[in-house]
């Protein structure tokens, strides 16, 4: 089955109207990924190995962005997508940082940070479970940014120690928990609990720069 042909089919409108209103956050966060990754793949400190796996993960960057963007072509206006755009253009210009192995590291913990984000909205008996290709799309995402924090995490730590690398990271995922409180009415509306999730997402994983 298509894309259109599933998002046009006579689904539950207040369903489709949060995952409307969700998506910006989704569609903002590929797309300062894409900036992200071409940034740090074209920095002469890395080898070139390393400068290789950042233009690859910049390349399905790129597609994940295209995925999410088809998507929103297909779904209602988002309620506040003025608001959506500007709370993400402060999370991304909140967590920016200019030092390559800090940007890594906060790559690693916001990739983290949207795996879990994804992993509530596939759960077991999730709502999305309506839109079958909305799932597919969301859990190719959720499987490639688990590959894209593996990868950001051995270079952020291959370069600099975690004295450097946790404040920047845990700086980043207080400004998304944050952030997603914006998205609220569209985590609900798709069974999330925002309050749950941003709780867990001010935890950076124990592991995941040490
Ligand atoms: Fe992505
Ligand atoms: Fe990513």
């Amino acid at each position: 089955m298509d894309c259109e042909t599933s998002l046009r089919r006579p689904n539950d409108g207040t369903m489709l109207q949060a995952l409307a209103d969700l998506l910006p956050l989704l569609v903002s966060s590929e797309d300062a990924a894409i900036m992200a990754f071409g940034r740090l793949a074209r920095d002469d400190g890395f080898s070139r190995a390393s400068a290789r796996a950042l233009r690859m993960i910049e390349a399905e960057e790129r597609v994940h962005f295209a995925l999410v963007d088809g998507l929103t072509q297909q779904l209602p206006a988002a309620i506040d997508a003025r608001g959506a755009r500007q709370a993400a253009r402060a999370f991304h210009a909140a967590i920016a940082t200019p030092d390559a192995a800090q940007a890594l590291a906060v790559v690693a913990s916001i990739d983290a940070g949207t795996c879990t984000i994804l992993g509530r909205l596939l759960r077991r008996g999730s709502v999305l479970a309506q839109v079958p290709h909305v799932v597919a799309v969301l859990t190719r995402i959720y499987s490639e940014e688990a590959g894209h924090v593996a990868v950001s995490r051995r270079l952020a730590m291959q370069a600099a120690n975690a004295p450097r690398l946790l404040p920047p990271a845990h700086h980043a995922r207080a400004e998304l928990a944050r952030l997603i409180r914006h998205f609220g009415n569209g985590l609900e509306g798709l069974g999330v609990d925002t309050d749950r999730l941003a709780r867990d997402l001010v935890k950076l994983p124990p592991r995941l720069l040490a």
